[in-house]
């Protein structure tokens, strides 16, 4: 009997999309039947963005992982599968709104229960929190983590800044003359086949709990441990500034309030980023061993509750 495979995922820009197909392009097709579940929020985020003030506004919402009702673009779902394979990004280092209305799916909700998942993210380069609330997220659905891939810009932090900003707000990827290409690159994107191999194998082996090992050999998760303390930072400053927000007492000081936190991330962090890389590297040279716990952490697919 065939084994039956269930992809979950949201891109706004379709480089997720890419990224699970690719995935799934080497499954053993005649021993798996993949099933793609698209899921699209209501309504969707449009792609390059209204203006710039539509993506700032949505940060709030994000920390405080409102969700939305969703579209599931295939309403032919098995009800049960072997395993689901679920395709996710941060957005303001917290589950994109798509991705946290997912588990507020009763449909998702039941499928994920006592299931093995693999998670999937494609990010400029900041995930942990976000890959942290989804594994609480998993655990509450009673679901197993059983294997995680995370696939990051390969550019400089600051410069993936721009490039991601100029991606989202006038929908060009490409280099220009001084610039790197936004998002991931087309060589990582293609070696995701890897995994996909390596998941077919164990899957039809029935020695999935060896697969997240077999994924970290290839390199299917690297985290940096300046990374890991500027998140941190980062994830205390919006946790606070989406509170200060939403503390608003009305619409002109809700936008006063989001405009100053769009200038603080889009030409602040110009400064603020090059001080908290000085601060991050004394940290990570007093604490070398903490940060190389952190990073086998991260690694990982255990979950301890609070590491942010
Ligand atoms: C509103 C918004 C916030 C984002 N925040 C982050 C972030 O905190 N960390 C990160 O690594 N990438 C961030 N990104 C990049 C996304 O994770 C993702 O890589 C990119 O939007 C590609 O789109 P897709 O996955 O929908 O195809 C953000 C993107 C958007 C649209």
């Amino acid at each position: 009997m065939k084994k039956n495979v269930l992809v979950i995922w949201y891109s706004q820009t379709g480089q997720l999309t890419n990224i699970v197909q690719r995935f799934c392009s080497s499954l053993d097709a005649a021993k798996i039947q993949v099933d793609y579940c698209e899921v699209k929020p209501i309504p969707d985020f449009p792609f390059p963005w209204k203006d710039e003030m539509h993506f700032y506004s949505q940060m709030p919402a994000c920390v405080g992982q409102k969700a939305l009702p969703l579209q599931l673009l295939n309403g032919n779902l098995k009800e049960r599968y072997d395993v689901i394979v679920l395709g996710f990004q941060p957005w303001f280092l917290h589950p994109s709104i798509p991705t946290i209305s997912i588990f507020e799916n009763e449909i998702l909700r039941q499928l994920f229960k006592d299931t093995p998942v693999i998670t999937i993210i494609g990010a400029r380069n900041m995930w942990l929190n976000a890959q942290e609330i989804v594994k609480e997220k998993l655990i509450e659905c009673g679901a197993t983590l059983i294997g995680h891939i995370a696939l990051v810009d390969q550019a400089k932090n600051l410069a993936s800044v721009i490039t991601v900003q100029r991606w989202m707000f006038k929908g060009l990827k490409d280099a220009t003359f001084f610039l790197p290409r936004a998002g991931i690159s087309e060589l990582d994107i293609a070696r995701v086949s890897i995994f996909g191999a390596l998941f077919s194998t164990h899957l039809l082996e029935n020695t999935l709990e060896k697969l997240h090992a077999a994924f970290l050999s290839q390199q299917s998760v690297i985290v940096k441990s300046n990374l890991i303390i500027l998140e941190r930072t980062g994830v205390q400053n919006f946790r606070k500034l989406a509170a200060y927000i939403d503390k608003a007492t009305d619409t002109a000081m809700r936008l006063l309030r989001l405009r100053r936190f769009a200038f603080i991330l889009s030409k602040g962090v110009f400064i603020l980023t090059p001080i908290s890389s000085v601060r991050s590297t004394i940290i990570g040279f007093i604490n070398q061993e903490t940060l190389k716990k952190e990073i086998t952490y991260f690694t990982g697919i255990k979950y301890q509750k609070g590491q942010f």
